[in-house]
């Protein structure tokens, strides 16, 4: 019966079977109409009505078996439903097989070579309309892998296009899948689809250890197509090693597809490096594909060969590329160059942790011209062209590249970070401030650090960084160090290790290797300059001035930590010490130079006077000036130490032991002098008194210090001649073998130290103290006289009260040494009230300024003074007058008076003194004998 239905119903039959996806029916009919339905018919009306939602393994083995030809013994038994076709006439179905519009299989667009083969064109079609109508992308591999080997077409769809949109859409990505149908996909430009593959690549930290997947999941697969390569380009860069000259533009258009993915490596190591090193890591390259089982490498050798030496070029560019100073950064850096050395099939890289340990000689692996400064721009721009020798795989790019990652890594890792690209630029640029700078950064970085096994390291480290394991001997002197330190000298280096490690108090292992070991990798005077340097770097930056502490202790320690080298007796070695015992004095005092900031040593050393600390100290210690001795300790361990005014430097002409003996007086001079201020402000004026008395008149002046400007020691005598009593002033503690009268010794006390003063001012200053000299000189009478009325008072009325009171009071005849008792009567010697009772005598102060001048200058004036100093205190023999009239004469005609044989007056006495002194300040010039001592004549 069904042998009488016209063709038209069988098709219209075919048509609703399929609409129905009854493939079994279906089969059937295909298989017992077989001359009817042509194998491209009935593959169009599938294509046509079979729904695309249909699941591919419903109806694949139907089209297998109509592309054999050859049916199952079972399908042909199988029942055939033709009722819905029956009832039609022959001319309804006629009708309606014309309005069924079948699809074509061959349609303009569609790529491909097998134009003539009704399966393939038909599971192409049937390929996009399963996507785009049913979005059923994952239906395909079913439909399409039985005819993989059926027409290369068919696997080239599968495997390049198919497989890697399944990937990226289905498995891999499915929450962001590309919005481009199959066919849309698959006419993309090469560029363009590579970056939507990769579009969600390495976005995510959690997806970096997928990237390699990625990779090989869909890029591989989507690269083998020849539609991907170019094939004209391909024969002109294929047979020869891509040069200068051509490459650049040719390999860029050989395959764009593969360019893009380069690109896209680059780029990613210069603005997310993580991704490009997972990729370098993860993907052994174009050789490393995931075909999912569904296709063999089918690549020339050629392409192999190009795909692999530009992934290789690429990924030594990504090391360069990576922007970061890490740690991390360059491991990752490093793990590229390892990668590409194996896929490069060259001597293996040893592992990071090992370079780092062993630190390679790699020096000598790194030959030609890689070096040259000229390459400093490949590491910027055309990192992929093939003239960049940077890039080019070679055994001297890789390990040019691997000891620029160490010596990054060995900078960062101490704490100074350091790109792959900055040690590029300091080993190829040589640029040896830059050098110099990163250096000093690297060391400084090191501290602090008390273990010795570090600090071994850490030189090896240095001394790599600068020739990259150069064999010492071997290298011929122009062959230059090639390290990111080449051009910093070893001594250098050396040095600036030797500082760190003192700073660190690495004694016994500086030792050790700069004054113990047999190689010496110092000279013996570098070491030394070295030495104090630290050893003076350590004092500067010491906090307290006690030499047990902190940086003076180091500076100390540093200074006896090379017993061979630094000798005790050096003279720089003495200065520190000088220094060291300054500075450690001064710690016992309170002592702020500077509002709130407490004194550190290195204000000492810096200071443009440092005998005015010393100042400070008597202000801000309360009695300190008592310590005169200590005090002039310090100063002349400073002048000792080197420390100077500045206005004092360079004296030229006097040798330098002098010279310090100078200063050193000079110091001491004026130390005592501030003692004297200091006493005065303190209103003790008997310590000044008696500073005065014994340490600027009693200590006769050398000959030396003659070259001296004193202007300290006057002045403070000065001072202490004009002090006036007060309610403030300290009592003196005992009386000695001066008056009794408190007033009228403090009178002599000052009178004294204008004497003192006088003898040693300069000449312009004299009249000055002269008129101070006067002042106290009438006062003196005064009181002198003002005793002695009330001595008379005293006497007068003692005789009343002794005959008035038995029992009554009598002085004892060493009363004036118990000034306790001294209210009870004014003590007076019988040549005060002489005195008093005369009128007052030419006095030697009445000289005027001018011929106290000349008397200092002028030889005969001075004997006639000295004749007459030696005649007032009577223990002067030559008694011939001097002709000349004058001052002295003045003063020798006081003297020829005679009335003073036995008792001179006191007020003589003093005058005396004071000529004594005055004759004394400026006889040594002439050699006279030294005037008689204040006090000689008294009984
Ligand atoms: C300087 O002193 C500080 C503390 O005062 C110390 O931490 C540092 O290590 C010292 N530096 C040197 C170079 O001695
Ligand atoms: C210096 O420091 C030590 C302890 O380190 C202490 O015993 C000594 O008194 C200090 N000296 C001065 C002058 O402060
Ligand atoms: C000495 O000086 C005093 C006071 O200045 C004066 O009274 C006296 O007359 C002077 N004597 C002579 C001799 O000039
Ligand atoms: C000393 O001084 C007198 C006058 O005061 C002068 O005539 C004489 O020349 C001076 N002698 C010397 C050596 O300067
Ligand atoms: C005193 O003068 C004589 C010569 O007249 C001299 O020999 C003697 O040394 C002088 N004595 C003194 C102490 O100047």
């Amino acid at each position: 019966m069904a042998l009488l239905l016209s063709p038209a119903k069988l098709v219209l039959l075919a048509v609703h079977l399929s609409v129905k996806a009854d493939i079994d029916s279906l089969t059937a009919l295909a298989a017992r109409h077989g001359t009817l339905f042509r194998k491209d018919l009935i593959l169009r009306i599938i294509l046509t009505y079979l729904p695309e939602t249909l699941q591919s393994k419903k109806y694949v083995r139907f089209i297998e078996q109509l592309e054999t030809g050859a049916f199952p013994e079972t399908v042909t038994a199988q029942h055939i439903d033709y009722s819905a076709v029956e009832a039609l006439t022959d001319d309804e179905a006629a009708k309606k097989v014309r309005k069924l519009h079948l699809l074509p299989l061959n349609l303009a667009d569609i790529p491909g070579e097998a134009t003539d083969d009704a399966t393939t064109l038909f599971l192409l079609r049937r390929s996009y309309r399963v996507d785009e109508e049913a979005g059923l992308l994952d239906e395909l591999p079913s439909l399409l892998l039985p005819f993989l080997d059926h027409s290369p077409c068919i696997r080239s769809l599968m495997v390049s296009t198919i497989l890697p949109l399944l990937r990226r859409n289905c498995e891999y990505y499915p929450q962001e899948p590309i919005s481009y149908t199959l066919l849309g996909f698959q006419q993309l430009p090469d560029r363009v689809a590579v970056n939507l593959l990769l579009s969600q690549t390495g976005l995510r930290e959690a997806d970096l250890a997928l990237v390699g997947r990625d990779l090989k999941g869909m890029v591989g697969p989507w690269l083998y197509n020849e539609k991907r390569w170019k094939e004209t380009k391909r024969c002109q860069s294929y047979g020869s090693v891509p040069g200068p000259q051509d490459g650049d533009g040719a390999n860029d258009d050989l395959c764009p597809g593969w360019e893009q993915v380069l690109q896209w490596l680059t780029a990613h190591a210069s603005k997310n490096w993580k991704v490009a090193v997972s990729a370098i890591e993860q993907w052994d390259g174009p050789g490393d594909v995931d075909l999912g089982g569904w296709s063999v490498m089918w690549l020339s050798d050629q392409e192999q060969d190009h795909l692999e030496q530009s992934y290789a070029r690429a990924a030594l560019a990504s090391a360069y590329l990576i922007p970061e100073a890490s740690v991390k950064a360059l491991e990752g850096a490093y793990s590229i160059v390892a990668k590409i050395t194996s896929l490069l099939d060259q001597d293996p890289a040893s592992p990071l942790p090992s370079s780092l340990a062993m630190l390679p000689p790699l020096a000598d692996q790194i030959t030609g011209t890689i070096t040259s400064a000229r390459n400093a721009a490949y590491m910027r721009n055309d990192l992929l062209v093939a003239s960049n020798l940077l890039t080019s795989p070679s055994k001297t790019s890789t390990t040019f590249l691997r000891a620029l990652i160490l010596s990054a890594l060995l900078l960062t890792r101490a704490g100074s970070p350091c790109t792959l690209r900055r040690a590029g630029e300091l080993s190829l640029l040589r640029d040896e401030r830059e050098q110099k700078s990163e250096a000093n950064k690297l060391i400084h970085a090191l501290g602090p650090n008390t273990d010795d096994k570090f600090w071994i390291k850490a030189r090896n480290e240095i001394l790599w960084l600068r020739d990259w394991g150069a064999e010492d001997g071997t290298s011929s002197s122009d062959d230059q160090p090639k390290g990111v330190f080449s051009q910093l000298k070893k001594e250098f280096l050396e040095v600036e290790i030797l500082k760190a490690l003192l700073g660190n108090t690495r004694y016994t292992l500086a030792r050790s290797i700069y004054e113990d070991s047999t190689d010496h990798p110092l000279a013996k005077i570098v070491l030394q300059d070295t030495i104090y340097a630290t050893a003076m770097t350590a004092y500067d930056n010491a906090s307290n001035p006690n030499r047990t502490r902190g940086g003076l202790k180091k500076c100390d320690e540093i200074l006896k930590a090379f017993p061979k080298t630094i000798e005790k007796s050096a003279a720089a070695t003495k200065k520190i010490e000088a220094l060291l015992q300054a500075t450690h004095a001064l710690a016992e005092f309170r002592l702020v130079l500077k509002q709130g900031e407490p004194f550190t040593p290195v204000v000492l050393r810096v200071h443009t006077d440092p005998i005015s600390i010393i100042g400070k100290i008597l202000e801000q210690n309360p009695r300190s000036y008592t310590r005169l001795h200590d005090l002039v300790d310090i100063g002349s361990r400073m002048v000792q130490a080197g420390l100077r005014a500045h206005e004092e430097v360079g004296h030229g002409v006097i040798s330098a032991p002098e010279q310090e003996l100078t200063q050193r007086l000079t110091a001491e001079r004026r130390i005592v002098a501030m003692c004297i201020d200091a006493a005065l402000i303190e209103d003790d004026f008997e310590t000044a008194y008696s500073y005065v008395v014994n340490r600027l008149t009693a200590k006769p002046i050398s000959m030396q210090s003659a070259t001296v400007v004193d202007e300290y020691s006057w002045k403070a005598a000065l001072q202490a001649g004009k002090y006036r009593r007060t309610g403030q002033t300290v009592r003196p503690t005992h009386l000695g073998t001066a008056s009794g009268n408190p007033e009228i010794r403090h009178l002599e006390q000052r009178i004294e130290c204008l004497a003192a003063a006088l003898r040693i001012a300069p000449a312009p200053t004299l009249q000055e103290i002269l008129n101070a000299f006067r002042r106290a000189e009438e006062e003196l009478d005064a009181a002198v006289k003002a005793e002695a009325e009330q001595e008379d008072a005293w006497d007068t009325a003692g005789d009343s009260i002794h005959t008035g009171m038995p029992g009554g009071f009598t002085p004892p005849a060493s009363f004036n040494k118990h000034p306790a008792t001294a209210t009870a009567k004014p003590v007076t010697s019988s040549s005060r009230r002489h005195q008093a009772e005369e009128a007052a005598p030419m006095s030697l102060f009445n000289l005027s300024r001018a011929s106290v001048m000349s008397a200092q200058k002028n030889l005969s004036a001075l004997s006639s003074l000295q004749r007459s100093a030696g005649l007032m205190g009577g223990s002067g023999k030559n008694t011939t007058a001097e002709e000349k009239p004058g001052p002295a004469s003045a003063i020798g005609s006081d003297g020829e008076d005679g009335h003073q044989q036995k008792r001179a007056r006191k007020r003589d006495q003093l005058a005396n003194a004071a000529m004594g002194t005055l004759v004394s300040g400026v006889g040594w010039l002439i050699s006279a004998p030294a005037p008689p001592q204040p006090g000689t004549d008294r009984e």
